[in-house]
């Protein structure tokens, strides 16, 4: 049992399905969303590969890369990523990769669980905003 009290909750991961089969040809790359994460899914070498689509040199999407030369470029400066471990070897930054399954029905991923916002979040976020913004009389 862990009782150290600064110790984070252990991370919920479930698997979603990403693409249906055969939907993302060989050599090419896709935006895709899946519950609150934003993925740039890759077909390489006969693998797929589901990173993180924030490129870490200035955010760019990855998605709307390309892959040349077997390395994933990004479409704003051309940094260049491994397509499917997201990292190069001649560069310290690489982007985060998830596990992915191919199966029978298409290709899943495994990501963290992220809870939708909830409604008193949203409107204590909005009765903020509202006393902010108040006319001054
Ligand atoms: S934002 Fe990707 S290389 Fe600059």
């Amino acid at each position: 049992m862990n009782n150290n009290p600064d110790s984070s909750p252990i991370e919920r991961r479930l698997w979603f399905k990403a693409l249906s089969k055969d939907e993302l040809k060989e050599g090419q790359v896709k935006t895709v969303y899946i519950n609150y994460h934003t993925l740039c899914m890759t077909h390489f070498d006969a693998k797929y590969g589901a990173l993180d689509n924030r490129c870490p040199h200035q955010g760019a999407s990855l998605g709307d890369g390309t892959i040349k030369n077997g390395l994933l470029r990004c479409p704003h400066h051309g940094m260049e990523f491994c397509p499917i471990e997201g990292n190069h070897s001649e560069h310290a930054e690489s982007v985060e990769s998830y596990p992915v399954e191919m199966r029978s029905d298409g290709i899943y991923v495994s990501l963290p669980v992220i809870p939708p916002p909830s409604k008193i979040s949203l409107r204590s976020d909005h009765q903020t905003h509202l006393r902010q913004n108040r006319p001054s009389s």
